[in-house]
């Protein structure tokens, strides 16, 4: 639904490029993707005269996790297109941390930056959501994005009984799954029309697969229930009050693989009118990087104390905005606080039962 307002939300990863360091797995969740990437842009027909190839990165956080694919993908293309320029075109919503994100680009920050072995290369840097159109019509080659799509445009509502829909039942469900179902068409409605003809979409994004696997629930303890349990024991020892509680819903929805498909598959859905086409979609686990070092290790503390921060990375802003700004600042930093360390003391007293393995379906789509 192009048009459709979005309101901007408390989605905040960590800032000054932290993100990327304490997110291993969703790099290796975007290398691992790189063959699926080259293959893609092999069915591109890119002619000896294009001077031009613009990619998008959608959700990029600090641009820190794809440095090595796009990397990779300028030097494929200028192997057979020596003198072609590149457009990258790096998008997040408003309240990402741009400063980092430039740093990181320019190889200013933790690692180093394909800019610095490229040439005719062009970052740019966008602010507008992919719920809005980023690039002008027809004028994107290849469009990305990595574990962000699963973000939805708004909350549909607040849980009653857990902090994520994959908890949620009845009507509450079915608010997210609706909500869910608009937003992937918004977002698929504005490539379309980015897109050019011919031009390709890799989207990696978390899914429930088709065993209903999904982030953090593929063995041992669900991290999304552990989360719940935790902000429950929180409100029946009176540390929060009951709309904190309620608050603490992610506004995330993570479609199954059905979900993804039908609007490229129904001839009669906008998005199909407008041009796209599933050209294969799968569902792959990678390893919860952390869980995997435990092994060899064996340091219960060490892990512990590398797992929380990869949690904290992505929700820590929406478990503290759920807390009444009414209450002091300091107040508020301690919950949040002691909740993670509540977590970290269960993963350091069983660590073989903590995992967080990431569950993604990896798309392709194309213009046609
Ligand atoms: C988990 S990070 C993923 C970062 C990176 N792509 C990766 O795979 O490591 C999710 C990112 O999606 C961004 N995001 C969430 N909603 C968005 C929206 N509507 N438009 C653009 N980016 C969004 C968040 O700000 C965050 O930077």
């Amino acid at each position: 639904m192009a048009g459709r307002t979005e309101s901007l939300q408390n989605i905040t990863m960590s800032g000054g490029g932290a993100y990327s360091l304490a997110t291993k797995g969703a790099e290796d969740v975007i290398n691992a993707a790189t063959q699926i990437v080259l293959e893609a842009l092999d069915s591109i027909n890119i002619s000896e005269n294009q001077d031009l190839f613009t990619f998008s990165d959608m959700g990029t956080a600090d641009g820190g996790t794809s440095l090595k694919m796009v990397g990779n993908l300028i030097n494929a293309i200028q192997k057979n297109n020596p003198g072609i320029s590149f457009n990258i075109v790096y998008a997040d919503q408003p309240k990402n941390d741009f400063n980092g994100l430039v740093q990181t680009v320019l190889g200013l920050g933790h690692f180093p930056s394909y800019l610095e072995s490229t040439e005719n290369v062009f970052p740019l840097f966008s602010a507008n959501s992919f719920y809005k159109q980023i690039l002008p019509n027809n004028t994107l080659d290849f469009g990305f994005s990595a574990t962000a799509m699963h973000w939805l445009s708004g909350k549909p509502c607040n849980l009653s009984n857990h902090v994520h829909m994959v908890g949620a039942d009845g009507e509450e469900y079915l608010r997210f799954s609706e909500h869910g179902k608009k937003d992937w068409e918004t977002i698929l409605l504005h490539r379309a029309h980015e897109l050019k003809q011919g031009g390709q979409l890799v989207l990696l994004n978390f899914c429930r697969d088709e065993n209903g696997k999904y982030l953090g629930n593929t063995t041992g303890v669900n991290m999304f229930t552990n989360f719940a349990d935790i902000w429950q024991d929180f409100l029946d020892q009176g540390r929060i009050r009951p709309e904190e509680y309620r608050n603490m819903t992610l506004p995330q929805y993570y479609n199954t693989v059905e979900e993804f498909s039908a609007p490229l598959k129904n001839s009669e859905s906008s998005v199909y009118l407008a041009g796209l086409r599933l050209k294969n979609i799968e569902t792959r686990i990678t390893p919860c990087p952390f869980a995997e070092a435990f092994k060899d290790h064996q340091d219960a503390q060490r892990f512990a104390e590398e797992y929380i921060p990869t949690i904290r990375s992505w929700n820590e802003s929406i478990f503290f905005g759920a807390l009444d700004i009414q209450r002091p600042l300091k107040e508020r930093k301690k919950i949040i606080h002691d909740y993670y360390q509540t977590y970290q003391k269960q993963v350091q007293e069983s660590p073989e039962l903590h995992r967080m393995d990431y569950v993604h379906a990896f798309i392709v789509i194309e213009k046609i």
